[in-house]
């Protein structure tokens, strides 16, 4: 499978630097050496400016969640739709950091995966277990009960990534080994069967900690097809480094 690298910026980015790092990943991509699927999910302040650098290139755009509804009175929040018109083609649900900042319920989530399907994007389903859960050996269950929980019925694998993406691994440099990596996603592979219409070729991320100097590592696991990349995904360089070691 085709892997995919996605970018999440998270909430970092001004105008200036958000171009820039969009510009010289164009640059990179321009330069021909192979890369896998190249995905950026940009702060929605970004969307627009990030969808003109990208334009024409290799490289997709994202958004890092939506509303459940397409339009309407709900201050603050941003539709399907809308990023759809903005230019993107998927966009992060369910990330750990919504479901803590915003308590964000699996039912809630499964909701945002059907307003993104309506609105003809791709939902990268985020998993994972918190280091208490893994500790206690829950950590099959509770992906098991967020796909269950959170994944409306009658989706194809065009329309969904998953990344597991461990609560403890993100933004703290450390990562499962490539065995407890191997059983979460082959677990994942089979939680997907009869869920999704071509469960086997929905592309499975792994996210948390991904760094120029393990990509080469994680995305050689079975069933990892790709990364959500936080902290390193600000880099070109770095970014660009875990694109290579996909490719
Ligand atoms: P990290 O974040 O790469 O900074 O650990 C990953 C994520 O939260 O998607």
């Amino acid at each position: 499978m085709r892997k995919l690298i996605a970018g999440n910026w998270k909430m970092n980015g001004l105008k200036a630097d958000g171009v820039a790092l969009a510009k010289e990943l164009v640059r990179r991509a321009a330069a021909g050496s192979p890369a896998p699927d190249l995905l950026l999910c940009p702060p929605a302040t970004l969307l627009t400016l990030v969808a003109d650098v990208v334009a024409g290139s290799n490289i997709r755009l994202g958004g890092q969640d939506c509303h459940t509804r397409q339009r309407g009175a709900h201050t603050g929040d941003i539709s399907a739709a809308m990023l759809r018109d903005a230019g993107c083609s998927h966009v992060i649900l369910g990330h750990s950091e919504r479901r803590t900042d915003h308590h964000e319920s699996d039912a809630l989530i499964r909701a945002k995966v059907k307003a993104a399907r309506e609105a003809g994007l791709v939902a990268i389903l985020c998993v994972g277990e918190t280091a208490q859960e893994r500790d206690a050996g829950r950590c099959l269950d509770i992906v098991s009960r967020q796909i269950a929980g959170s994944l409306p019925e009658g989706l194809s694998a065009a329309e969904l990534v998953i990344a597991y993406e461990p609560i403890w691994a993100i933004g703290t440099g450390r990562t499962p080994t490539p065995a407890e990596i191997a059983a979460v996603h082959a677990h994942l592979r089979v939680a997907l069967e009869g869920r999704v219409a071509g469960a086997a070729s929905v592309r499975l991320l792994y996210g948390g900690s991904v760094k120029p100097n393990n990509a080469w590592e994680l995305l050689r696991i079975a069933n990892v097809d790709g990364a959500l990349v936080g902290g390193a995904s600000l880099d070109a360089a770095d970014f660009w480094a875990i694109a290579e070691a996909a490719a």
